[in-house]
């Protein structure tokens, strides 16, 4: 019985390139949501390790690392591997025979049109190096993704805004197979759009490594005190008891919207405006804030980075969980192709 619910649960899968170690952005755009989806769906979540591949094929020293680094902040951060089936792309081949078959009946100029695929090609033509060098493999980026949510056959994808144009192709691609080998078997996967609380860099851009403006979740608890007291405040206050203005504090009031509760929004709000509290101070108490909210995330990670088998025996189990999965979907699509 129990096993008939479980079977019932909608499928979820979403993945992540291993950029290495997660930032805030990360944790409350992505994570926060994943970690409850759980609750609902039966969850797929990997490391993209191949879509790393597609950009950056010649950069990958710190592939096995990155990997590694992204799980242990997922598993912080609560994606808990009783429930949902943790597991690295790379390990399961079955998405790239389902990318080889997929492939053949995506036209050409599906993926030429693809905008978001355009903007990653129109950044790499800009740089510099063999990275300008635009692979076979980058214009099949949503073919992939493709093969990797269709391995299982989900029907819920949830991701940012920037990738909903690579799925509206997943979509129009499982509809295709079962056009041509008139069958009904592939569902026609939707995004589930996160509803971003769109937490900026501490120089009030968007938060991204390169930019050198984030907050890791795996930063210790002086490196965080000391990144908030750079965040950008309200630009025209200079002196202490100058009255301020928390709606052009370009970020520090945004987090306290984000991470303080009402009341103390509220003190901190109005002690700003009659210029009763200095940025100075305002941010060393942010930051404790900041600091608590992040405590048992770290206190978590701390552990598994002490016990780094465990997250590898994680991803083991999860790699193994999801082949079965994958190779029955894959038994039957040969035989819907009538591949030998
Ligand atoms: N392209 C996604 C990103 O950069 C990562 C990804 C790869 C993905 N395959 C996926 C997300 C399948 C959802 C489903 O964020």
């Amino acid at each position: 019985m129990a096993n008939n619910i479980e079977t019932k649960k909608k499928k979820i899968v979403s993945g992540m390139r291993p950029t290495g170690k997660l930032h805030l952005g990360h944790y409350l755009g992505v994570i926060e949501n994943w970690v409850k989806l759980q609750n609902e769906y039966d969850c797929y979540f990997f490391v993209a390790d191949w879509h790393a591949l597609t950009t950056k094929y010649d950069k990958t020293e710190d592939l096995r690392q990155n990997t590694l680094e992204v799980v242990l902040d997922w598993v912080s951060c609560g994606i808990d591997p009783n429930r949902s089936t943790i597991y690295v792309q790379s390990l399961i081949p079955e998405t790239a025979e389902l990318n080889i078959y997929l492939g053949m009946v995506t036209p050409q100029n599906w993926v030429e049109r693809d905008p978001t695929l355009k903007d990653m090609v129109k950044i790499l033509k800009t740089k510099e190096g063999t990275n300008s060098q635009i692979s076979y493999g980058l214009m099949g980026y949503p073919v992939l993704m493709s093969a990797d949510i269709m391995t299982f056959n989900a029907s819920i994808v949830p991701v940012g805004k920037d990738q909903v144009a690579h799925l509206e192709i997943t979509r129009d691609i499982a509809r295709r197979f079962n056009h041509i080998y008139q069958t009904e078997f592939f569902n026609e996967p939707v995004p589930k759009l996160t509803q971003v609380p769109l937490l900026c860099g501490l120089d009030g851009n968007k938060m991204g490594k390169s930019l050198n403006n984030d907050i890791k979740i795996s930063d210790d608890e002086q490196t965080t005190a000391k990144k908030i007291m750079q965040a950008i405040t309200d630009p025209s206050r200079i002196r202490r008891d100058d009255l301020g203005h928390p709606d052009n504090c370009e970020v520090a009031f945004k987090y306290w919207q984000i991470f303080g509760d009402s009341d103390t929004i509220k003190i901190v709000e109005s002690e700003c405006k009659k210029g009763e509290r200095g940025c100075a101070d305002c941010k060393r108490q942010l930051g404790t804030v900041i600091n608590e909210r992040l405590a048992p995330i770290r206190e978590k990670r701390h552990y598994y980075e002490n016990h780094i088998e465990e997250i590898e025996q994680i991803i083991e189990a999860g790699t193994n969980k999801a082949r079965v999965e994958a190779q029955k979907t894959l038994k039957e699509v040969r035989k819907i192709i009538k591949i030998y």
